[in-house]
């Protein structure tokens, strides 16, 4: 191809909302970046020096290759995060699950195509605790010509919440594990990279600004990229319309306030009616376990209506107490799928596979943690922590190395007890690097119940390659001769990440029919590390078209 063709082509594929592009190339070098915030200065590791990274544009159809070179000292690999990988699991990211992760110096193809999904998603590291900076926006538009189901903003805006840390997240975790406790919490939330004006550091600025003009609607692609806070999102003096989420498009409904665990996402529509001022955004914890500690540093940001005085007031708005579980319950409970003629909710009415997973903390034993007096604090699915492997399961798995993984994972937890009531006496977790095995095209239900042991909490969990339908969620213990009866198998809402609530259960459903080894964890990074994590391994179908693909050339060496 001549040259000035691929510039053109490259030039115009910058712009998605005017060409039609069927291949979009991105570079993403992850390199270190020395950054301020909060008054103190220190280096992160970011992808091609921006905190949060770039925005991948894409359309529906459209496959995306994502160049990662690794200029940093520590392993990376990159999950996009949502994307279903029909068929590509070598390009789902989770390090050590679906690939080994590309070590410094080295680079990889990401190489995938976006199938049936259109909305807001998330890019982040998977490894280590990098996702606390390396994460990005990921935006899939409509394909050409196709509208959204709602009349159509007149402007659209990204906003990444995150959290800022003084120090330097390796070391919080590293710390964490070696005295058995739970690590430090982050410093302050972000909106957009920037925790908005703080008393205490006045440099610090008046963080991200909205600009927008009276009478006109705008739509924010709201992300959760913090490492272990759920958060509450509002405007002052503003409704917000809720339009999708997970990259799923639900029934509109109007609301105060937004709730986004880590990992998901959520299209609310504004519109800019409140005449002429300053408005505050804020973002603030969800966190209704009290024991647990929480960063209780509120995030600002500025909606400013043209022709409105730099120097005006900004309207406050207060924000939710930290533990406002009735006001999450209103939001999780208004969530609906869209369930259209032409984006129907494909809810599975029958289920091949039923599976119970408790989900929960645990102690176990560690001679070397002092500060744990020789115990340490571990999460578990089915009593079992998740020990990551040294060889990737999907290569394991698609080239038969024998004794990576084993394929018992407990369909059931493997002794009955009061979840969410008096913990029983025994508090200690087996370990494993277990797999639950799925025929290829087999439905399957997952109930997600919380546990009170330490304490109950808000688990975030998320499955990779697939979306689920949340088809039911209570509190206490679940029933399963009478709660199944409430279920909504109609319009359920579709979505990749979920809270289990705290001291109850949510049930989830979905059909398996992308082939290949697929995570689920809690999205809360400090119960991931602890071993809050499993993987479902997906067997092929019939012929190639039900098979997953086989691995590229330049997939990662471990
Ligand atoms: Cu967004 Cu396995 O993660």
């Amino acid at each position: 191809m001549e040259l000035w063709v691929r510039v053109f082509i490259l030039v115009a594929c910058l712009l998605p909302a005017v060409v039609q592009c069927k291949v979009r190339h991105y570079q993403f070098n992850v390199v270190m970046k020395n950054t301020t915030r909060l008054c103190s200065t220190k280096s992160i590791v970011t992808v091609n020096g921006k905190f949060p990274g770039p925005t991948i544009y894409a359309r529906e159809d459209d496959t995306v290759l994502i160049r990662v070179i690794n200029r940093v000292k520590y392993n990376v690999s990159i999950h996009w995060h949502g994307v279903r990988q029909l068929r590509t699991g070598w390009a789902d990211g989770p390090a050590y699950i679906t690939q080994c992760p590309i070590q410094p110096g080295h680079s990889y193809v990401y190489n995938f195509t976006i199938t049936g999904q259109r909305g807001t998603l998330l890019w982040h590291a998977h490894i280590l605790w990098l996702r606390a900076t390396l994460h990005g926006a990921l935006v899939i538009l409509p394909k050409l010509g196709v509208p959204y189901p709602f009349p159509k903003p007149d402007h659209e805006a990204v906003v990444v919440l995150g959290e800022w840390w003084k120090s330097d997240t390796e070391a919080v975790i590293n710390e964490a594990l070696k005295s058995g406790l739970a690590p430090n919490v982050s410093d302050a939330h972000t909106i957009n990279g920037h925790p908005g004006p703080v008393s205490n550091c006045p440099s610090t600025g008046g963080g991200f600004t909205l600009n927008v003009s009276p009478g006109k609607t705008y739509m924010l692609r709201l992300i959760n990229a913090a490492l272990n806070e759920e958060l509450f999102f509002k405007i002052a003096g503003h409704k917000l319309t809720v339009v999708e989420v997970d990259a799923t498009y639900v029934k509109p409904f109007k609301t105060d306030t937004v709730l986004i665990a880590p990992g998901q996402t959520t299209n609310v529509i504004v519109v800019a009616d409140q005449g002429a001022g300053k408005y505050m955004l804020a973002a603030s914890p969800f966190l209704d376990t009290p024991i647990v500690a929480v960063d209780n540093m509120t995030a600002t940001a500025t909606l400013h209506y043209s022709g409105t005085l730099a120097s005006s007031p900004t309207t406050f708005t207060s924000t939710p107490a930290r533990n406002a579980t009735p006001v999450a319950n209103n939001f999780v409970n208004s969530l609906r799928s869209l369930n259209s003629k032409k984006y129907p909710a494909k809810v599975p009415q029958k289920v091949d596979h039923s599976l119970f997973f408790t989900v929960g903390l645990g102690i176990n034993p560690c001679p070397s943690c002092k500060a744990g007096n020789g115990s340490r604090a571990v999460a578990s699915i089915n009593n079992v922590t998740f020990v990551m492997p040294t060889i990737a399961l999907l290569q394991a798995h698609v080239l038969k190395i024998k004794g990576v993984f084993t394929t018992d994972f407990p369909a059931n937890p493997p002794f009955a007890f009061n979840y969410t009531g008096t913990p029983p006496a025994n508090l200690a977790t087996t370990t494993g690097t277990k797999v639950y095995k799925l025929p290829y095209n087999s439905t399957v239900q997952v109930v997600l119940q919380d546990t009170g042991i330490i304490a109950p909490e808000n688990h975030p969990v998320h499955l990779h390659g697939f979306n689920f339908f949340a088809v039911g969620r209570g509190l206490g213990n679940f029933n399963p001769k009478t709660d199944p009866k409430n279920f909504n198998l109609i319009d359920p809402v579709e979505r990749n990440t979920i809270g289990v609530p705290s001291g109850g259960w949510v049930a989830i459903r979905f059909l398996a029919d992308n082939p290949g080894v697929w995570f689920m964890h809690c999205h809360l990074e400090v119960h991931t590390t602890w071993g809050l994590k499993m993987a479902f391994l997906v067997e092929n179908g019939n012929g190639p078209n039900e098979s997953i693909l086989p691995p590229p050339k330049d997939l990662p060496k471990c």
